[in-house]
């Protein structure tokens, strides 16, 4: 096939057969969401370059080389969201909906984009479920946002492959008089640095932190401590997260050298990380972000959040075999019919049978066929029963129906009684 008729690198198609456990995955997330007081926002996925330059930051990867920008027609310049916590502060924002102090929690859902080298878990169009929360300043919201999560990994069967990592990056002021004491620090050890981490000394120096080159490594043995740092307030805060996690019951790992890819964040930043995926081992990561709304023109207003990638989680939910048995039968009745006749009182009675259980999966055979060939596809579609229509039955005004996985014998059901029998014996959901 000609290369322009081919998905983009890094953009995937989800199949058919894929999507039960992208629906499964996301409505046990929504659900969640839903429980704990979150309502869902949806913004579009295109925004003004601008916005993601002013709050993600001039000089991290995303907005220096990953974004997805172009000119509109109207000479605009437009990015393809590279993630979601941008656009919800710009909604809430321009729809004053947390003015006066107003928290709102909210999620959401959806692709974002950025141009990234493509490899298992990392894509150029991938998918996030996050959540945001505004005007609230405590660690208890942070530790909530946590608890969610952890109930998630439960609820997927996933917690023991995922690893809670947390740090504090403190307010800006802390971070300003530790980024100090680190460019002192680096600057008189450059020599020992990789070429990245030179520049990255030079444009934004905490991320020198997370380089994965061994020498720079060696260097950052002694180097200053972030903990040592941090003013009395982000203590206090951080001491009130940890309680909780700890009354709640979460493990986790202090990661003094974890400070996030995005520029907006203070005070708490975690990730939660698997060894079960290779290098793309991040899975969910967030963290406070109480300047952001400040900084976009608003009044000072909290923001804490988190977002997870859907494609990590659903190669971990099969790395792991949690993937529940059920999500892939999507049909429970597959009607086989044989000739006009009976062709025709199918459609009229699966009709009358959908009037009266309308959660019912039903799938009528479609194009005809043999016995065997409609029967044979009645196996395959996973049904629980089959159906079955011939000019006998329509003649006494009875279907045939036939247990297709060992539950009981085949036996013959009048018209009228089928929806009532299939009530009794198909778990509707
Ligand atoms: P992020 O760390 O850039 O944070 O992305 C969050 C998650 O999205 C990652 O942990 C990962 O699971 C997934 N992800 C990121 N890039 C890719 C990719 N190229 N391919 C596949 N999955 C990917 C944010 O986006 C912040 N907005 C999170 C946040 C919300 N902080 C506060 N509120």
């Amino acid at each position: 096939m000609s290369k322009s008729l081919q998905a983009i690198r890094g953009m995937n198609d989800i199949l058919p057969e894929q999507t039960p456990l992208w629906r499964y995955f996301e409505s046990t997330v929504a659900r969640l969401c839903d429980n704990y007081g979150y309502k869902q926002i949806r913004t579009p996925i295109v925004e003004f370059t601008e916005l993601f330059k002013r709050s993600i930051g001039e000089v991290t990867d995303i907005v220096e080389k990953e974004m997805y920008t172009f000119e509109d027609r109207n000479g605009d310049s437009l990015t393809l969201r590279p993630e979601g916590t941008a656009a919800c502060v710009r909604a809430v924002l321009e729809h004053g909906i947390t003015g006066g102090g107003q928290t709102q929690k909210m999620w959401y859902i959806g692709p974002m984009y950025r141009h990234e080298r493509p490899q298992k878990g990392r894509y150029r169009q991938f998918h996030q479920i996050g959540c945001e929360v505004f005007n609230l300043d405590g660690p208890d919201i942070d530790a909530e946002l946590i608890v969610l999560t952890w109930r998630l990994w439960g609820q997927l069967g996933i917690r023991d492959a995922v690893k809670l990592e947390l740090n504090s990056l403190g307010t800006s002021e802390s971070r300003g008089r530790y980024r100090e004491a680190l460019v002192e620090y680096l600057s008189a050890h450059l020599d020992k640095l990789d070429e990245d981490s030179q520049r990255r000394l030079k444009t934004n120096p905490l991320r020198v932190l997370d380089t994965k080159n061994a020498d720079t490594q060696a260097v950052l043995v002694d180097a200053p401590k972030m903990a040592d740092y941090l003013d009395d307030e982000s203590r206090v805060h951080f001491d009130g997260l940890k309680a909780r996690l700890d009354a709640a019951g979460i493990p986790y790992v202090i990661n003094p050298k974890l400070v996030r890819g995005l520029d907006y964040y203070s005070k708490t930043v975690f990730e939660w990380v698997t060894d079960k995926l290779g290098a793309q081992g991040t899975v969910c990561a967030g963290g406070r972000y109480d300047g952001l709304v400040e900084q976009m023109g608003g009044k000072p207003t909290p923001g804490v959040g988190f977002a997870m990638g859907i494609e990590r989680l659903i190669l971990l939910l099969e790395t792991l075999e949690q993937v529940p048995e059920e999500i892939s039968r999507q049909v429970d009745v597959y009607l086989c019919a044989f000739g006009e006749a009976a062709e025709l009182a199918a459609l009229a009675l699966s009709e009358k049978v959908r009037d009266q259980l309308p959660n019912l999966r039903l799938q009528i055979n479609a194009g005809a066929g043999s016995f065997k060939s409609q029967f044979k596809k009645a196996d395959k579609s996973g049904a629980l029963y089959a159906l079955i229509l011939g000019d006998d039955e329509l003649g006494q005004q009875v279907i045939g129906f036939k247990p297709l996985r060992g539950q009981g014998e085949q036996q013959n059901i009048a018209f009228d009684a089928l929806a009532a029998h299939l009530a009794t014996c198909v778990v509707q959901g």
